[in-house]
């Protein structure tokens, strides 16, 4: 039941403050609070453009949101392939829910958020799948005080993001799917096809919800996981699948990895910016390493680990906090080969062998003052 404030009889109380906190203060602001502008002035300067019902945002302005256009006044965000963002926000706008699948690291999660901000001003109505999800973590659960007190109502019950996605005809997300057991990923098997969940628990009209227009499901699945064969094929059916791609031009990646480590370097009050000499031999190695292959052709063996743009993003700001604090304020190759370990490689001896590998067989053969001094930092692989 919705509790609709009585603005009749409050009239003349004075309004609380809200407890508004800094967007500064918040470690990571939702897609959202951090892009609140631009969403107005697209929602504004969309008029009543036709869209998709429920939506916020024309077609055109939420591509134009997520890919960014300088010409617009609208930050770059997710770098990819236009045609393949097209085919993502048209899924949203059919009978079926979008399914993003890749490699960790490549922005699955990040594409869904931008989209839920663009289409539906909301990206926190969010399941994050894992062994333990429950339908109640899906669907709704209950407030036991006032279950016990009145029984199961409208009132005593306590919406799960479904629930509200559906109610509010706005974009869910589940992250990682595959990682929820089947019986709760089919869970979603009729509430994607028949728009409807029912709650057996209430009466007469409230046992079924509706869904409001607006409303749909991004998931999101890693190929690396045990899973997406282990999905039910019913459930497969009521996606569209889109595979994320690593990104596959050196030069993109650099200016991403770039940008994005100089902003979380901003945001952290670390006045460090990495050369671009400094980005481009992180970028090389972790491109090269990802495609096992050289930039003059030559075959390097894979790694275990994926080692994705953002990944590359994670050393970068590593290094910039670690130059600043400990350095002299400007990031060296020394420091990047540090954090390449911790961020990138994580627990991996084999990955490790072939990083050296890389590093006395490539690295070592690169001509210019920054390829050198990285080739000579290779002791911190030991
Ligand atoms: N194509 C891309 N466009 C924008 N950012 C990217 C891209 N690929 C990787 N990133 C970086 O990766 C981060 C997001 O990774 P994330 O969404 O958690 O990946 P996933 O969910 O696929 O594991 C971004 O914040 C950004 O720094
Ligand atoms: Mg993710």
């Amino acid at each position: 039941m919705a509790r609709v404030k009585n603005t009749k009889t409050d009239a003349s109380a004075p309004e609380p403050a809200p407890a508004v906190v800094a967007l500064d203060a918040i470690q990571r602001p939702a897609a959202e609070a951090l892009y609140a502008d631009e969403l107005e002035r697209l929602a504004r300067d969309g008029g009543d453009a036709p869209r998709p019902q429920g939506w916020r945002l024309t077609p055109r302005s939420v591509l134009a949101f997520v890919l960014g256009d300088a010409e617009k006044g609208l930050a770059p965000k997710f770098v990819g392939r236009r045609a393949f963002l097209e085919r993502c926000i048209v899924a949203l706008a059919t009978n079926r829910g979008l399914m993003l699948i890749g490699e960790p690291g490549t922005a699955k999660s990040y594409l869904s958020e931008l989209l839920a901000a663009a289409v539906s001003g909301d990206s926190t109505l969010t399941i994050q799948g894992s062994a333990g999800t429950t339908e109640d973590n899906i669907k709704y659960s209950w407030n036991y005080a006032l279950l016990l007190a009145e029984g199961p109502s409208a009132a005593s019950l306590v919406p799960a993001p479904l629930h509200r996605g559906m109610t509010e005809g706005k974009v869910v997300r589940f992250e990682e799917i595959t990682r929820c057991p089947l019986e709760i990923q089919d869970v979603l098997l009729s509430i994607l096809s028949d728009r409807v969940m029912s709650i057996p628990e209430l009466k007469g009209p409230e046992r079924t919800l509706y869904a409001r227009a607006g409303f749909n499901v991004i998931a999101t699945a890693n190929t690396r996981d045990r899973g997406i064969n282990e999905m039910s094929a019913a459930l497969k059916r009521r996606f569209n699948f889109e595979t994320v791609h690593p990104i596959a031009d050196l030069a993109e990646e650099m200016a991403l990895v770039q940008r994005e480590s100089d902003r979380m370097l901003r945001r952290a009050d670390v006045p460090v910016s990495l050369r671009p000499e400094i980005t481009e031999l992180l970028v090389t190695t972790f491109h090269e390493l990802r495609a096992g292959k050289t930039a003059e052709g030559n075959a390097l063996e894979p790694l275990t680990t994926a080692l994705s743009t953002a990944e590359a993003v994670s050393a970068s700001i590593a290094a910039g906090i670690h130059a600043y604090y400990y350095g002299k304020g400007e990031v060296e190759p020394e420091h990047l080969v540090q954090h390449l370990v911790g961020s990138a490689l994580k627990d991996t001896p084999d990955d490790l062998k072939k990083l050296r590998h890389y590093f006395n067989h490539v690295v070592k053969g690169r001509a210019g003052a920054a390829w050198k001094a990285y080739y000579e930092s290779r002791s911190h692989l030991l």
